[in-house]
């Protein structure tokens, strides 16, 4: 192992633990997809499928797939797009790409820290800018403006947000792109969870075209529901996807070809993509209306600012235990699992998914309030 290697916490809590738990409240999508359910929207691929020849696809992804991406991006082409295995590909290509040892970053937190990582194996030097948890997970621009500075070669924003579910307002967006401006650093925009909004259907718009060195990602892991597919991409300026697309090929050298050729074409074909995200935000709207109550029944120990978007809730806690300790915990006493706030380097908080079937929902919740109540009456 390389000396002083940090690993992904969170995904080590959920790859140890997310398929021997019973209740998997860890997981930050909806409830995915059957292939069955994707397929109907045109039964006649399935016979594509079968006939398809299992050789490798075009390595930066089938062209259909690519321009079905661009359309989502105003002003992109098929050339602006490099297609990953998941948006976790797609987020470490703009990080290996952009950084070398020295190099400065800024990191929004509470943010998935993918890149926090990443950003130390690589031997950068890592800052974060906050989002303020007293005034509703509003971005903290003083904060952000303390954080960048001419050496920063590249700004990292999840948005709408994992795991707080805050969506940057256009005058936080605004601030961003100005800050962005006068560093002349890149932004990488994590936009993964556009198209799973709780309070509105308008899907949240994208940064990449608000600024020339803005990098987006994205994949149909969470508001589409289809992880399984492992599709992600990333929307860049066409030189910077070639940069993009030379490391891509030391890495997966191409997605899996019945996903980037058949399937996911099907899930961004436009009338596609509506059904899928209103069967998404079904999902989160239904789960929040099971979830909410729960946390008011639980109001001496949980609070909550109400996620804008995503299928998860960022709930803090009131109980001595650190969340890492808790959250082994749950896994221990209650065999459920939930992400620890202190994987999104914020202490004190839970991160749980909602956007669920009801009944697999409650019953998790149930054991996680159980074991909360033990914990409160043992202090
Ligand atoms: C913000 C964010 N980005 C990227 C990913 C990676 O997802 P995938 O590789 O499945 O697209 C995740 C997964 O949880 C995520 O939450």
């Amino acid at each position: 192992m390389p000396r002083d290697f940090q690993p992904f916490e969170l995904e080590r809590i959920m790859s140890e633990w997310e398929q021997v738990v019973a209740y998997n409240l860890s997981e930050s999508g909806a409830h995915p997809m059957r292939l069955g359910e994707l397929l109907a929207y045109d039964p006649s691929l399935q016979e594509r499928m079968l006939e398809t020849e299992l050789g490798y696809g075009y390595a930066e992804g089938a062209p259909s797939l690519r321009e079905a991406i661009a359309q989502y991006y105003p002003g992109a082409t098929s050339e602006n797009v490099l297609v990953t295995v998941g948006c976790i590909e797609a987020n470490y290509l703009v990080y290996t790409t952009l950084l070398q040892p020295g190099d400065a970053v800024a990191i929004q937190t509470p943010n998935y820290l993918q890149g926090w990582g990443v950003a130390h194996n690589i031997g950068a030097e890592r800052r974060t800018f906050s989002l303020d948890p007293d005034r509703g997970w509003a971005l903290d621009i003083e904060s952000m403006e303390k954080a960048v500075t001419d050496k920063t070669r590249l700004i990292a924003v999840c948005n709408p947000n994992n795991p707080t579910g805050h969506i940057l307002t256009t005058s936080e967006q605004d601030a961003v792109v100005r800050i962005a401006e006068k560093s002349g650093a890149w932004v990488l925009s994590d936009e993964v969870y556009a198209g799973a909004e709780r309070e509105t259907d308008t899907v949240t718009p994208t940064l990449y075209g608000r600024y020339d060195r803005v990098i987006a990602s994205g994949s149909l892991s969470k508001a589409y529901g289809l992880p399984g597919l492992r599709i992600g991409w990333l929307v860049a300026p066409k030189e910077m996807i070639r940069a993009l697309w030379m490391r891509h090929e030391y890495l997966t050298i191409s997605a899996a070809k019945l996903s980037s050729h058949i399937l996911a074409p099907l899930a961004l074909r436009p009338d596609v993509r509506d059904s899928i995200f209103a069967r998404t935000r079904q999902y989160i709207r239904n789960g929040w209306t099971h979830f909410a109550p729960w946390v008011e029944n639980h109001r001496d120990m949980l609070s909550l600012v109400a996620p804008q978007a995503s299928a998860i809730a960022f709930v803090r806690y009131r109980l001595k235990t650190d969340s890492v300790t808790l959250a082994h915990r749950l896994i221990r006493d209650a065999s459920v699992l939930i992400g620890p706030g202190d994987h999104f380097g914020v202490p004190g908080h839970l991160r749980i998914s909602y956007g669920l079937p009801p009944e697999y929902l409650l019953a998790g919740l149930n054991r996680i309030g159980r074991v909360l109540r033990g914990m409160r009456d043992e202090a």
